[in-house]
């Protein structure tokens, strides 16, 4: 058995634990910080940051509970992250940033952005969170298992006894298999029961037929807060897609002000994993672009 581990990532302090982050690229340049999703960790970015470190000083954190970051004894609601998040960021000394997210880290980075305007340079999105008014509005082939991770008991057995949500989810919504040592990657932070908490807790926060109601008005707000945003955007989407299909991607891009679509040829949730080569020459070639319009003096990496 071949199992393999990630290289140790540097870790500052945050709220009295620890935050891992993976960086690239020269700390001079503009920052682009990945915010990853459920159950990952900012080594679903690794095949893509090599790509962008030519163009940005990349920053990439394990959420609270994700990765290689400390398990403090919270309740992982997104709350919860939002004041993790927060705090690394002032910790980190980071003010603005590119940012590209997916999953659940979208549903930071849509929230960051509507709290604070200025933080935002631009965004790049796939897989995201919206408030979905109804579970027809979820992925059909996942209505079923959602709908048990959300039944108390049920969702318990299934992420936190049996590790369904790494097993089971995440090779399910890659399109390609994942390597033995890509998933003893993501296996390492989740050994225990206890250790998988923050990754039940998500499918939960999920802002479906109006619930958790604080999440889900929280996400609304977020979302009528991006539609009216103008900085530059960049939605990625994988076909059939999960949580966004092609069509949906099209007609939410055409209602958003300054938004470029990029269809990735095939792909389900995790398209990281799929598309890192296209997913990082894109965001690489966006970043150079909208450098130059903001300052078309600076020096350009190309
Ligand atoms: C999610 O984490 O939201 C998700 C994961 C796989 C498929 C669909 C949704």
């Amino acid at each position: 058995m071949t199992v393999l581990s990630d290289v140790a990532l540097p870790q500052i302090d945050v709220l009295g634990s620890k935050m891992a982050y993976r960086e690239a690229g020269d700390p001079e340049a503009p920052v682009a910080l990945f915010l990853h999703g459920n159950p990952t960790s900012s080594y679903l970015w690794r095949n893509i940051l090599p790509y962008v470190a030519s163009a940005a000083y990349c920053v990439a954190p394990d959420l609270i509970g994700f990765g290689q970051s400390g398990k403090p004894d919270i309740e992982y609601r997104f709350f919860d992250h939002v004041r993790y998040l927060e705090a690394f960021l002032d910790q980190a000394g980071i003010t603005s940033a590119y940012v590209i997210a997916h999953d659940w880290g979208s549903g930071l980075a849509f929230h960051l952005a509507a709290r604070r305007p200025g933080f935002m340079r631009g965004l790049a999105f796939m897989e995201f969170i919206r408030p979905m008014p109804t579970w027809a509005d979820f992925h059909p082939a996942q209505v079923e298992t959602f709908q048990k991770f959300r039944t108390p008991g049920v969702g318990e057995k299934m992420i936190l006894d049996e590790n369904l949500f790494v097993e089971a989810v995440l090779p399910a919504a890659t399109a390609r298999k994942l390597t033995e040592e890509e998933m003893s990657v993501y296996r390492a932070p989740f050994p225990t029961p206890e250790s998988r908490r923050p990754v039940w807790r998500f499918p939960n926060e999920l802002p479906i037929a109006g619930e958790p109601a604080d999440v889900y008005s929280t996400i609304e707000r977020a979302h009528q807060a991006l539609a009216h945003s103008s900085y530059p955007k960049l939605i990625f989407a994988g076909n059939p897609g999960a949580l966004i299909s092609p069509a949906f991607a099209e007609s939410f891009a055409r209602q958003l002000k300054n938004c470029r679509l990029v269809h990735l040829s095939s792909g389900l949730h995790y398209v990281q994993e799929d598309h890192p080569d296209v997913i990082g020459a894109n965001i690489k070639e966006w970043l150079v672009e909208e450098a130059v319009r903001s300052s078309p003096k600076q020096k350009l990496t190309l």
